[in-house]
C-alpha cells in the first residue's frame, strides 16, 4: 500500500479537512483578518499548510507540532510569495519581462529558491502569469506585462527556476502558477473586479502561460479571486475541471486565492460558508487559503449531502501528494537543516538583473552624463527612497540594504553631488520645491527621482489616474523651468502616464523596481558604464483614457486615420501610445536592413514553414545587445485577427560598426489560429511578417509569404 493510500485509509474526517486548509501565520500580512493561532490549529490537525512565515527556526518550531504532537504526523507544507527574490530582492516581475531574457528570469528564479529554500519554504505562490493591459491595475508589476508569448516564456523560465528540475530537492522550491485566470482584465482595472471575456480571447491572450506552466511541471496552480463570465473562479467548473484539469492536463494542488472560497458568499453565488465549500470542492479546489471555510463548510456540505467523502478524499490525496513531490513527507525538516550562505553571488545577480532591467525611454544627448560635470543634484522623493526600492511582494526583503540613486551617483562619479527631495511621494507640503529649484540652479545637471511607492503597485492598489501622485507633478514643472539638463527617473510599478515629462526631459529612464542594486545599477547607467538593453513588456498611454492599452487590438472596419473622423478613433486625444510594447533605446544607434524570407510560400502540413533572415548594423560606436522583434498578421482569416501579433525575439551582440544577420527559424504553428473547436489551425493565404525593434509600426520591415494548402496525398 502506498504512504498516501495508508494515511489516507486511517485519517479521520477532521484530519482530511485539516489537510485542506491553508492558514497565514502573519509574519507578514498578504490580506485581511487578524492572526490566527496557528500552533494551536497545527496541534489539533486543523491545518494542513502555512504560509506567511520563514526562517528555520520559525518553520521548524511550527513543523515540530505538526510531525510530533499530532496523531498521525502529517507534515505541513509552507508557502510564500516569493515572487523576485527572497531576502535578496531582483527586479519586481514586469521590469524583468522587459529584458526579454528566458535565462535572466530562470537564473533570479533559482536564486530566489535557493535563499527561500534555505528559510525554510516549500512552496512559492509564483510565478504571477496575469497577461496584463491596463496600467490602471497594480498588480500588473507581478507578471509579464501584456503579451502572451512573454507570458508563455516567462511562466516556463520561471517554473524551471523555482523548481530547478526536481521541486523536491532542498534548494528547490515548488511553483504556484497564479492566479488562473485573467484578473489582468479586471472590468476598469480595478483590483478583485468581474471579468467579461469571449472564450477566444481568453483562448488566446489569458491561458497560454498558464498551459505552458502546467507544461514544465509546476506543482500548483491558484484560483483566481475574480469571476470569468459570472462564474468566480474559486468555482469555476469550466475553468478548473474543464480546462486546467482535463484538457491542460494538471494533476497537482488547485488552491484558492486568500479567503476566496468564503468570498463565494459576498460574490452572490453562495448562500453560506458550507455552500461555498461545496462549489469549490466540487470545481476541484483543494486547498482553501485563509478564510476557513473549508473548516466550517466542509462537513456540513458532507452532513447535507452536498459532496460525498470520495469528493474530499481527492483533494487530500493531491495535497498528500504535493507533500510526497515536494519531499517533505522523507524529512520534513529538509528545508531547515541548511545554515550556509552565499550572499556575495546573489548581490552579483542583484546588479546584473537590475542593470538588465533598466528601460531608456528617452534621451537626447544627455546621457551617458558628461565626465565634465562638476555639480548634479539628485532631487525627488524617489532619489534616497531605500525602503521603496524592492517594491511590492518583498516581504522577506533584508531592510536597509537596498542602493538608492543618491548612494549609486555618490560612489560613480567625481562630480559634487547635492541632494534635496524637493517633497513626498504622496501628499506633503510645498515647502520644499522652491528650495530644491533653488538648488538646481547651480548645477550642471538634475537627476531627477520621481514616481509611486513601493505600496502603489501590486495588489489592492489600482490607480485611477496613474501618473505622478501628490506634489511630484508640481515638483516636475518647476525643476524643468529652471532651465538645467534634467534626467528624470521614473520607479513605479506599472506604466506610468507621463507625457510632459517624456516632452521635456533630456533623458528619461523607466527604473521599476529594481531590488537591492536598483541604485547602483541606474548609476551605471548614467554613468556610460552600462549600455542599457531592456525594452517594454508593456504599453505606455498617453492618456489613461486609452486603456485597455496595447500593441495587438483587433484588427476593425475603420481603423484610426488622421484624415477622417468616422474612424476608431478619440476626439480628444492621440490613438498611438507614449512609448510602444518593445520600446527601449540604447546608447548605440541600430539599423536593420534587407529581409528576407527562405522562401514565399510553404504548404500546410509540412514540417517546416520558413526563415525569416533580417541584417542588423551597429552604426554606432559602443557595443550594444539589441533586441530585434518578430511579429505577424493573418491577413485574410475567419476570423478577425490582432493587427499584430509576436512570434518571436532575438538578442544579438553587436560591436560598434558590426553587422550580423538575425535569422527567425518558423516554425508551421507559428501560423496557426485556434478554429473550429478552438483547435489550432493554419488557414491557407497571405501572411504579413514583420521586424524591427518594437510594435512601432513606422519602424517595422515587413514581408508578405503565403500559406498554400496540403497537398493532396499521391
Ligand atoms: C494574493 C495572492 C497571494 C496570497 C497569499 C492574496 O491576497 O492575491 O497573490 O499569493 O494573497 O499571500
Amino acid at each position: 500500500m502506498s504512504r498516501i493510500d495508508s494515511l489516507l485509509s486511517r485519517m479521520t474526517l477532521e484530519e482530511k479537512v485539516g489537510q485542506l486548509n491553508l492558514v497565514s501565520a502573519g509574519q507578514t500580512v498578504t490580506g485581511p483578518s487578524g492572526a490566527e493561532d496557528v500552533a494551536a490549529g497545527v496541534r489539533a490537525g486543523d491545518i494542513g499548510g502555512v504560509f506567511n512565515v520563514w526562517g528555520a527556526d520559525a518553520v521548524a518550531a511550527l513543523q515540530k507540532i505538526a510531525v510530533e504532537e499530532t496523531r498521525l504526523g502529517i507534515p505541513l507544507v509552507f508557502g510564500l510569495d516569493v515572487l523576485h527574490g527572497h531576502a535578496t530582492t531582483f527586479p519586481i516581475p514586469l521590469a524583468e519581462a522587459g529584458s526579454f531574457d528566458p535565462g535572466l528570469w530562470e537564473r533570479t528564479a533559482r536564486a530566489a529558491a535557493r535563499e527561500a529554500a534555505r528559510d525554510g519554504i516549500d512552496l512559492t505562490f509564483a510565478p504571477m502569469l496575469d497577461v496584463a493591459r491596463d496600467p490602471r491595475w497594480g498588480r500588473i508589476a507581478e507578471g509579464p506585462g501584456e503579451d502572451p508569448l512573454v507570458g508563455e516564456r516567462f511562466a516556463r523560465a520561471k517554473v524551471r527556476g523555482f523548481q530547478g528540475g526536481d521541486p523536491s530537492s532542498t534548494d528547490a522550491m515548488g511553483a504556484t502558477a497564479k492566479h488562473f485566470c485573467a484578473g489582468g482584465a479586471a472590468q476598469a482595472g480595478r483590483d478583485y473586479a468581474a471579468v467579461d471575456l469571449s472564450e477566444r480571447i481568453l483562448r488566446e491572450i489569458y491561458l497560454p502561460p498558464f498551459r505552458a506552466a502546467v507544461e514544465e511541471g509546476c506543482v500548483a496552480v491558484m484560483a483566481a479571486f475574480n469571476s470569468v463570465a459570472g462564474v468566480p473562479m474559486a468555482a469555476n467548473v469550466r475553468l478548473l475541471r474543464d480546462c486546467l484539469r482535463r484538457e491542460f492536463g494538471f494533476d497537482g494542488v488547485i488552491m484558492s486565492d486568500y479567503a476566496a472560497v468564503a468570498e463565494l458568499v459576498a460574490h452572490g453565488v453562495a448562500a453560506d460558508l458550507c455552500d461555498a465549500a461545496a462549489l469549490a470542492l466540487k470545481a476541484g479546489v483543494d486547498m482553501d487559503m485563509a478564510g476557513g471555510a473549508y473548516l466550517q463548510g466542509l462537513p456540513a456540505a458532507l452532513a447535507a449531502g452536498r459532496i460525498g467523502e470520495a469528493d474530499i478524499d481527492v483533494a487530500v490525496r493531491r495535497v498528500l501528494a504535493l507533500k510526497e513531490k515536494l519531499g517533505i513527507f522523507d524529512d520534513p525538516y529538509r528545508r531547515v537543516g541548511r545554515r550556509e550562505r552565499n550572499a556575495g553571488d546573489q548581490r552579483d545577480l542583484a546588479l546584473e538583473a537590475a542593470r538588465r532591467c533598466i528601460v531608456l525611454l528617452e534621451n537626447r544627448g544627455a546621457l551617458p552624463l558628461s565626465r565634465n560635470l562638476r555639480r548634479i543634484a539628485v532631487v525627488g522623493p524617489l532619489a534616497d527612497a531605500q525602503d521603496e526600492m524592492p517594491g511590492p511582494w518583498s516581504g522577506a526583503a533584508r531592510v536597509g540594504r537596498c542602493a538608492t540613486v543618491l548612494d549609486g551617483l555618490r560612489a560613480a562619479t567625481d562630480a559634487e553631488i547635492v541632494h534635496h527631495a524637493g517633497c513626498a511621494i504622496e501628499g506633503g507640503e510645498r515647502g520644499g520645491i522652491a528650495e530644491a529649484v533653488e538648488m538646481c540652479r547651480s548645477v550642471d545637471a538634475v537627476i531627477l527621482c520621481l514616481g509611486e511607492s513601493a505600496g502603489m503597485s501590486g495588489e489592492a492598489a489600482s490607480r485611477a489616474s496613474p501618473g505622478l501622485p501628490g506634489l511630484q507633478g508640481e515638483l516636475a514643472e518647476a525643476v524643468l523651468a529652471a532651465g538645467v539638463a534634467t534626467i528624470t527617473i521614473l520607479f513605479s510599478g506599472r506604466p506610468l502616464v507621463v507625457p510632459r515629462l517624456a516632452e521635456r526631459s533630456s533623458a528619461l529612464i523607466a527604473a521599476w523596481f529594481l531590488g537591492d542594486e536598483a541604485g547602483t545599477a541606474l548609476a551605471d547607467v548614467l554613468a556610460g558604464r552600462f549600455n542599457p538593453v531592456a525594452r517594454l513588456a508593456a504599453t505606455w498611454p498617453r492618456d489613461i483614457g486609452q486603456a485597455p492599452v496595447y500593441y495587438g487590438a483587433l484588427a476593425c472596419g475603420r481603423p484610426p486615420s488622421a484624415d477622417d473622423p468616422f474612424t476608431s478613433r478619440y476626439l480628444d486625444a492621440p490613438t498611438d501610445p507614449l512609448f510602444a510594447f518593445g520600446h527601449g533605446l540604447s546608447f548605440a544607434r541600430t539599423r536593420l536592413s534587407n529581409l528576407r524570407a527562405s522562401a514565399g510560400t510553404f504548404h500546410i502540413g509540412a514540417p517546416v514553414a520558413l526563415d525569416l533572415l533580417v541584417d542588423i548594423m551597429n552604426e554606432g560606436n559602443v557595443a550594444t545587445q539589441e533586441t530585434t522583434f518578430l511579429f505577424m498578421r493573418d491577413l485574410v482569416a475567419s476570423v478577425v485577427r490582432p493587427v499584430l501579433e509576436l512570434k518571436d525575439w532575438a538578442k544579438t551582440d553587436l560591436e560598434p560598426m558590426e553587422t550580423k544577420t538575425v535569422r527567425f527559424a518558423l516554425a508551421p504553428d507559428t501560423f496557426a489560429l485556434p478554429g473550429a473547436g478552438f483547435v489550432p489551425t493554419i488557414e491557407p493565404g497571405e501572411f504579413e511578417l514583420f521586424v524591427g525593434p518594437n510594435a512601432e509600426r513606422t519602424r517595422l520591415l515587413s514581408i508578405r509569404v503565403r500559406a498554400l494548402p496540403a497537398p493532396p496525398l499521391s
